[in-house]
């Protein structure tokens, strides 16, 4: 494989890069056709993609291109919905696609068609939910369950706790908690809002193996059975996971576990049986809806020429500005409330999956991967770390994510939102030059004028519903694949989660008591300042 940063095709973008890094927006906005020209509109996805507020000119775009159709991006994303093995260091499938896959069109795996499992597995979780929002799956003291609560953490926290906030509009469902932190505060400042009788117990894990869910789900299960007896389990408690066996040793009744599989990575579990509190909240109806919205942007993906294929798009700029423009970190600012948690979904998406430094031959890269992703929403930051983002030392690509309708009008509170999202793109892009700054002594206008040239995009959702948010996140896991495969990454394994988790393995004993191991000074020094008190 000829190393990335030795193709033409990279090598055409570096000499680009020092052409177009000094280049002006105001410069390049000289042309009226810029916006049309750089914006995607897809009715059908009901989404607005504007990328012109980018330091892009259109040969940088076609080079971007032309790096894509090198890295045969199209051909990998096939052979990922197809369910060859890209995950090649786990040996695994990598088919969150075929959860969402609305067509029902075979999808195999070793020879075996896997959406007749899906199916099944769809139609536990439809049946589960209607009953338990009907009411006729009562807690052991016969009493409709009012709340329920997640256990788990990573991607089975993460993802449906992202889409339970962002779809809280439409919940009308049991009132849905997460809990996931192995600190004690975590699942007591949960329970001791609770009625024993009325509250469901969800235990995603994947592997039923981690730590901080299986300790959580103990303690869980210890305040139940105190408050209800041992028989009350089955009523309480149902499970999430790929672990039959660790399912029933826990005691979880096999019935009330709903399956997923190793070709589901955790971060992409949302759409699996890891989404049933998301299904609990707002219907299995509308949870379906997300899954169509998801498959919708996978055709997408699959289809669209890479000049107006959005993750493609996002992708490449992504590459842009991180490889290129030399950007570490990329922010992503919506201006929902209900995407709150966006950012911190997306932290895990991204990092988690292009966190890496050696690549498919085995050799350590000598690139740049994976952005630092943050962000919160959008006016909040504003009013906080903003002045970094405008005239700080330091450029930071944004994503900035708005609806032209909000689910429900509230005065003029969505038109003051939205003014705020598009004067913050327009002053990030075009700044403020020193002639333009009025009524201000002369030593103040160093401090007052604004760079501009802070790269953006637009996201812009018709509306905010399961559908759109489907669409929504779908566009970032291809994006992120889309970056994977030209970083020459395995964007589905996690092995840099390991080492934490072993040593901490090790250390548990020394504070509680047992022989102290072997450390460096200063973890000694540590664990010796914890065990004195
Ligand atoms: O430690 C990282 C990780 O494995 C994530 O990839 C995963 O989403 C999370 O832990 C939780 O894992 P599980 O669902 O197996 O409990």
């Amino acid at each position: 494989m000829t190393k990335l940063t030795e193709m033409v095709q990279w090598q055409d973008l570096n000499n680009n890069a020092n052409e177009v890094k000094n280049a002006s927006l105001r410069e390049l906005f000289k042309d009226k056709r810029r916006a049309e020209k750089l914006t995607i509109k897809n009715e059908k996805l009901k989404l607005y993609f504007d990328y012109s507020k980018n330091i892009i000119t259109d040969e940088t775009m076609q080079l971007l291109i032309k790096l894509a159709r090198s890295c045969d991006i199209n051909g990998y994303a096939k052979k990922m919905f197809m369910g060859e093995k890209i995950n090649w260091t786990e040996n695994r499938p990598v088919l969150h696609t075929a959860l969402r896959n609305r067509s029902n069109s075979p999808v195999y795996v070793d020879g075996n068609d896997v959406m007749p499992e899906i199916n099944n597995v769809l139609s536990k979780m439809k049946d589960f939910t209607d009953k338990l929002r009907s009411g006729e799956w009562t807690g052991v003291t016969g009493e409709k369950i009012t709340d329920v609560v997640n256990i788990g953490i990573g991607g089975s926290d993460l993802g449906p706790k992202m889409v339970c906030e962002a779809l809280k509009f439409y919940a009308d469902g049991p009132s849905v908690h997460f809990v996931s932190n192995v600190d004690g505060a975590d699942i007591d400042e949960t329970m001791k809002r609770l009625n024993p009788g009325a509250t469901l117990f969800i235990v995603a894990s994947k592997t039923f193996t981690t730590q901080e869910t299986l300790t959580n789900a103990n303690t869980a299960k210890d305040w139940i059975v105190d408050k209800l007896g041992i028989e009350s389990v089955k009523k309480h408690f149902i499970a999430l996971s790929t672990n039959k066996s660790a399912v029933e040793e826990f005691g979880i009744d096999s019935e009330n576990m709903f399956e997923f599989w190793d070709f589901v990575g955790g971060r992409y579990s949302l759409w699996s049986a890891i989404g049933i509190s998301i299904s609990c909240s707002i219907g299995f109806d509308k949870f379906e809806e997300l899954l169509s919205g998801a498959h919708e942007m996978d055709k997408h993906f699959l289809n669209e020429p890479y000049e107006t294929n959005i993750p493609v798009i996002m992708a490449l700029l992504g590459i842009w500005n991180n490889n290129f423009l030399g950007c570490e970190t990329h922010a992503i600012f919506p201006y929902s409330y209900y995407l709150s948690k966006l950012p911190a979904y997306l932290q895990q998406a991204d990092m988690e999956s292009n966190g890496k430094s050696v690549n498919r031959d085995g050799e350590m890269v000598d690139y740049q991967t994976a952005p630092i992703i943050w962000g919160e929403p959008g006016t909040n930051g504003q009013h906080s770390f903003y002045q970094l983002v405008h005239q700080g030392a330091k450029i930071i690509p944004a994503d900035f994510i708005g609806l032209v309708n909000p689910p429900k009008k509230v005065g003029n509170h969505h038109e003051k939102l939205m003014a705020n999202f598009f004067a913050q793109t327009e002053a990030l892009a075009f700044g403020l030059n020193k002639d333009e700054i009025v009524d201000t002594g002369e030593k103040l206008i160093p401090y007052k004028t604004f760079s501009g040239n802070r790269p953006t995009n637009s996201i812009l959702l018709d509306e905010l519903t399961p559908y759109t948010l489907g669409v929504l996140i779908a566009a970032y896991e291809h994006k992120i694949f889309t970056q994977g495969i030209i970083w020459g990454l395995d964007s589905f394994d996690q092995w840099g989660v390991q080492l934490g988790k072993t040593l901490a393995s090790k250390i548990l004993p020394e504070l509680t008591g047992e022989e102290m191991g072997e450390h460096d000074c200063s973890t000694s020094a540590l664990i010796n300042r914890f065990n004195a008190s």
